[in-house]
């Protein structure tokens, strides 16, 4: 049989796409504030940030990173284990697990390297992972390429989760693995910590939780979800979103720390993060305790839009974040509004599936506590009107 031409299958996988209404492009959008972004002169206000605080503009933050990169460079030229890591890398470590009451924590260069790096790490072909059926794709990565087995239990549902470790204790794995996120990320829900805590340690099981949208958020002094939580044994925490940064970080034990250091791929075949990258989260894991006020706006605003989302007559799920879906279902009638709304002047990205399941397709509002009292009206009497038809 003569082959196709050898890149016949991305035409036809890029052709599918299209025909689904579901094909992706990247478009340039230059932040002016941090909710304001202009897209090529023309300004939007951007309801699809993770600036969950305003940090990204921050002048301590700005600060910092600019003073980092001066004083130790534009790089950290070499990985953390052969000459990359510097006193900055190691103080910041230190500071993370003091600030959260960890014996220990280790900084990766991102969340999605982190978790997919982590998870295949500690988990080996003969171990269960037990992940939450909406967890990020990256916790789904490294679970993937651990090659352990792998199930989802029913999203949130601390019943099916513990008949599945029920289930896994009459068989005969190497360990077991619970994964899960404190704030999912499209959906804006919570999961309950306490009760999984609880159960994974009765079951002699980890758990390992993706704080990612929650710190800086959540939890006393803005330390997360999982914060003074007892039985968790890892935390991740990224910085790309509120911290207005970039990298991320695990919460974990000593031990936990120095397996990671001599086992893990993600953190040892790869570049350390770049001064001006510690910096940043540096400036901004001083600021989030102080931050009180900035939480309280965020709160506002995420209760005034829920408002206005219903009485617009569409529902949010079961959202009690920043983190709000507008559930509108087909794909077509998401990018539709979406595409309204741009028209307007917002931006409020569609979210369709592969990202969400099929019939989930939604427009996903991101809030910050930056976002005016006037935008988030304007936002509102726009989706009134698509609504209003
Ligand atoms: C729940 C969750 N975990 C991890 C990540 C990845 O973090 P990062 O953007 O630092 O790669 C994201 C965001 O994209 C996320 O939503």
């Amino acid at each position: 049989m003569a082959l196709a031409p050898k890149d016949q299958f991305i035409d036809d996988a890029l052709e599918k796409r299209r025909d689904q209404h579901r094909l992706r492009q990247l478009r340039p959008l230059d932040p002016l504030d941090t909710v304001t972004v202009s897209d090529d002169g023309r300004q939007l206000i951007n309801f699809s940030g993770n600036d969950y605080l305003g940090l990204s503009k921050h002048p301590e933050v700005i600060a910092r990173s600019k003073k980092y990169a001066q004083e130790f460079g534009t790089s950290a030229t070499a990985s953390r284990l052969i000459s990359g890591s510097y006193s900055i890398h190691q103080q910041l470590e230190r500071k993370l697990a003091n600030t959260f009451d960890w014996e220990a924590a280790l900084v990766f260069n991102s969340g999605f390297q982190a978790n997919s790096t982590i998870i295949s790490t500690l988990a080996d072909r003969h171990a269960l992972i037990l992940a939450d059926k909406l967890s990020h794709n990256s916790l789904l990565q490294g679970s993937l390429s651990s090659r352990a087995t792998f199930r989802r239990f029913e999203h949130n549902s601390i019943s099916d989760l513990e008949q599945q470790l029920e289930r896994a204790s009459g068989e005969d794995f190497s360990r077991i693995i619970v994964i899960t996120e404190s704030l999912f990320s499209m959906d804006g829900d919570r999961s309950d910590l306490q009760a999984m805590a609880e159960l994974t340690q009765a079951h002699n099981a980890w758990l390992f939780v993706d704080d990612a949208h929650a710190v800086g958020v959540w939890g006393k002094d803005g330390l997360g979800l999982t914060y003074v939580i007892r039985g968790i044994d890892m935390v991740l925490g990224t910085c790309g979103k509120a911290y207005g940064g970039f990298g991320a970080y695990l919460l974990c034990s000593e031990k936990v720390r120095t397996y990671l250091i001599n086992f893990c791929p993600g953190f040892i075949y790869t570049t350390a993060l770049p001064p001006a990258a510690i910096g940043a989260i540096d400036a901004s894991l001083e600021l989030i305790p102080e931050l009180d006020e900035t939480r309280e706006q965020l709160l506002k605003n995420i209760q005034l839009v829920k408002e206005g989302i219903h009485q617009a007559g569409f529902t949010t799920g079961d959202s009690s974040t920043q983190i709000i879906p507008i559930m509108v279902g087909g794909e077509q009638d998401t990018l539709e509004l979406a595409e309204y709304l741009e028209e307007h002047g917002f931006l409020a990205t569609a979210i369709r599936p592969p990202t969400v399941p099929k019939g989930g397709a939604r427009i996903r509002i991101t809030l910050s506590s930056e976002h005016s009292t006037a935008q988030i009206e304007n936002f509102l009497n726009a989706l009134q009107s698509w609504s209003n038809g």
